[in-house]
């Protein structure tokens, strides 16, 4: 049999440096379980545009669709704010993701013990808080057309195209309830039904997928606007919350900060099953690439470690070994290793991102 494949793509900023340290983490399975990975690398973003002129060349994006999981870092910076937006690196980010047809994008917002009192909520509102958001991720407004900025008149016009096909939600709406059957059970539907005509589809769809499929899952459905307020006011409540693109950005965004830092979460963008059986997919940390911290060993690993840990459970069908690495993060979290974004006003002396990286190996060897 051949070993599973990973494509790794560090891309800019924080990315290539958290991702040495998941690097590791994947080597030592291979070093101590004999579980071993067919690692490759290569470009994304704008450090593809340096290369090869374009933020992802397709050369990358063929490798992409042939393995059983591609990482990814982060896109982004600041020398390439003002490329034109065809080749900006965000544009490498979103055409693997809709080259890939990744329409699933799960972002996980948990609260890890030990950072309950970091979160800018009260400690009972996110102690213990485990959440799943599922975002829409290759429709909607985000790829939409017609789209641009126009001529009318005397003035220029911006244009964006929210759409949505019933098969594009119908799709979405299963890999919600099918997680949640394996969690709590709940899932809530988010969407702007009150006044989009998009949001009347979606609600319409979610309950026909509902009542025909999963009636055995509690459903609710909720303007998104008043999903943002609950979340903040009891994000207990939720259990899997289904949304489309851009509601699923903000809303993953705002869950994430719940948790205390925006540097733990990790997502899987999952596609439809490859002939292995394996969904095409994609992981990747939430944060973005944090230019100003790039290179100075102050970013925090944990996210993209935690991107890893959901491929072993979600491509690799290695739910235990998931566990393992969520638990060897929990437990440097307890044992006090904190990164600066991890930082409160306890006086602790912040760890790199290589010292964070060698406490979970450490955390990991203790497992064995
Ligand atoms: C995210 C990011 C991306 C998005 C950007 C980098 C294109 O914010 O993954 O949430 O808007 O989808
Ligand atoms: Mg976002």
């Amino acid at each position: 049999m051949t070993n599973p494949s990973i494509l790794i793509l560090p891309g800019d900023g924080i990315g290539p440096e958290v991702m040495k340290e998941v690097r590791k983490v994947i080597d030592w399975y291979g070093t101590k379980l004999g579980l071993v990975f067919d690692v490759s690398e290569d470009l994304v973003g704008g450090i593809a545009y340096d290369a090869h002129g374009t933020p992802l060349h397709d050369s990358t994006l063929a490798k992409a669709q042939e393995v059983d999981a591609v990482l990814l870092g982060a896109v982004g910076g600041p020398d390439y704010d003002n490329l034109d937006f065809s080749v900006k690196p965000e544009r490498g980010l979103l055409k693997l993701r809709k080259e890939m047809d990744l329409f699933a994008n799960l972002r996980p917002a948990q609260c890890f013990n030990a950072l309950a009192d970091f979160s800018s909520l009260k400690t009972e509102v996110v102690s213990g808080l485990d959440i799943m958001i599922v975002r829409e991720l290759t429709s909607g407004i985000y790829f939409g057309e017609p789209r641009g900025i126009i001529e009318e008149g005397n003035e220029r016009v911006g244009i964006n195209t929210q759409r949505y096909t019933e098969s594009e939600i119908d799709r979405v709406a299963r890999s919600a309830f099918e997680l949640a059957r394996r969690r709590g059970n709940k899932v809530c539907s988010m969407e702007k039904a009150n006044v989009m005509e998009s949001g009347v589809l979606w609600r319409e769809v979610v309950q026909k997928v509902h009542d025909e499929d999963y009636a055995d899952v509690e459903l609710s459905h909720m303007y998104a606007d008043a999903g943002a307020m609950q979340l903040c006011r009891w994000p207990k409540q939720f259990d899997v919350i289904v949304t489309d693109n851009l509601f699923g950005d903000l809303l993953s965004d705002a869950a994430a900060m719940l948790t205390g830092s925006l540097g733990m979460l990790p997502s899987a963008s999952l596609g439809a099953p490859m002939a292995n059986g394996r969904p095409k997919a994609l992981y990747e940390p939430v944060h973005g690439s944090a230019p100003d911290i790039a290179g100075e060993g102050k970013a925090n690993p944990i996210a993209c470690i935690l991107s890893f840990a959901m491929a072993l459970r979600y491509s690799f069908d290695q739910g235990k070994e998931a566990d393992r690495v969520e638990a060897a993060v929990e437990s440097v979290l307890a044992d006090g290793y904190r990164t600066p974004d991890l930082l409160g006003e306890d006086g602790v002396d912040p760890v790199t991102t290589q010292q964070m990286g060698d406490a979970i190996l450490k955390a990991l060897n203790a497992t064995l």
